[in-house]
């Protein structure tokens, strides 16, 4: 249990025992279902924990040249790569680096091909089930007009030649109901290419960490697929379920100001450091908080930002909060981390590790790492 007094402000702090639980869950899959979990590092690249995430799952996912090289550094075991388009100039060394490779079209599989082949990567080519139960736009794949994976119209069976591997990924923050769903809309559309896979990749959105999770159903769904396909290879590639409720954004408050309500202005910024509650949107838990109006003391929790829509949403609480009051922040480790910029150049949250009873600082970041982003 991480003493939020020994974290400085403002830091996102991941707890390691609760990373570890996470990767055993997964672990389990793996070995229960005779699947491959590796871990997309567009939602989970803490990576000073890769090591340890490499001791449990089979490699990780890269969706560019950054993350493929932070992949090959930090874990080293297998890893797939999977973007959009590749660039001419970036291919070589992807390839140097990679064991799998999925290309989202076929004019890009014909590009690449002959070098992919000279490097012995396991090529895939990723699919379009044109279905998804997905509620919100912005994260649909299979919504119309999608530019993510080929549909069933626009396959060519004439140019699988070299092609090991199938891929999808449309599933977000879902249950294996959801899975099951979408397996057998692509079973019912790419069934026939499927027994001449060595690989087929379930992409990512298996929300499998999460405390309501079916981990028996999607066993089963796996175990049966393998019966049915006997010799193809199952992956799974979570990001969010990897760092799922493994830490906090620790923050402070900075002043308060009152302008019809009390409207807490905190050290970090929403649309900076959690930039997914404005993006989805969604509003953050809040340690010992409720919801407005709950208890005692009600605020607005608001960003040190110019932006006028910099607020997390309203919040109550036991004790009137005051100038160095933490807000705690939940679950702010997956995506968050990853997706943060320098906007404004609110200070940004320094990285820690909450391990063997103690708070351990990773990352700080000053004026030199804004300045250099920049030029
Ligand atoms: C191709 C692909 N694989 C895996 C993932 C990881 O998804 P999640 O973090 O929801 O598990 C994503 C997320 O967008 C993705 O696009």
């Amino acid at each position: 249990m991480i003493d939020y007094s020994a974290i400085p402000s403002p830091c996102y702090v991941l707890e390691e025992s609760r990373l570890r639980h996470n990767l055993e869950i997964l672990n389990r899959i793996q070995k229960e279902s005779n699947s491959k979990v590796i871990c997309a590092l567009k939602g989970f690249s803490m990576w000073r924990t890769l090591p340890l995430v490499g001791e449990y799952l089979s490699g990780a996912t890269a969706s560019s040249l950054n993350e493929t090289l932070l992949a090959s550094q930090k874990m080293g075991k297998e890893i797939h790569i999977c973007a959009p388009a590749y660039r001419k100039d970036e291919i070589e060394t992807l390839l140097s680096h990679a064991t799998h490779i999925t290309f989202n079209s076929f004019s890009q599989w014909l590009a690449y091909k002959n070098i992919t082949l000279k490097k012995k990567v396991s090529a895939g080519i990723r699919i379009n089930p044109e279905y998804s139960s997905i509620d919100t736009d912005l994260y649909n794949p299979a919504s119309r007009y999608s530019r993510l994976g080929v549909t069933r119209k626009e396959f060519k069976l004439e140019l699988l030649d070299g092609i090991e591997g199938l891929h999808f990924h449309a599933l977000c923050e879902q249950n294996a109901d959801a899975l099951g769903a979408v397996l057998a809309t692509i079973e019912k559309n790419f069934g026939e290419f499927i027994p001449k896979m060595k690989w087929i990749n379930f992409g990512g959105g298996h929300h499998i960490t999460r405390a309501d999770y079916d981990v028996e159903l999607l066993i089963k769904i796996i175990n049966q697929f393998h019966k049915k396909y006997p010799g193809v290879e199952v992956i799974l590639e979570p990001g969010e379920a990897v760092g799922w409720q493994t830490g906090e954004l620790v923050s402070s408050v900075l002043d308060i100001v009152h302008n019809e309500i009390d409207i807490a202005i905190l050290d970090i910024s929403v649309a900076a450091h959690m930039p997914d509650c404005l993006e989805m949107p969604y509003r953050p838990m809040v340690m010992g908080s409720g919801m407005l109006g709950v208890k005692q003391h009600s605020y607005r929790l608001a960003g040190n930002s110019c932006l006028a829509g910099d607020i997390a949403g309203d919040y109550s609480f036991d004790k009137a909060l005051e100038a160095g009051s933490k807000i705690i922040f939940m679950d702010m480790i997956h995506y968050t981390m990853v997706k943060t910029t320098f906007f404004n150049g609110v200070k940004h949250p320094a990285i820690g590790l909450w391990k063997d009873g103690k708070f351990h600082l990773v990352r700080e970041f000053g004026y030199e790492a804004f300045r250099d982003k920049l030029s």
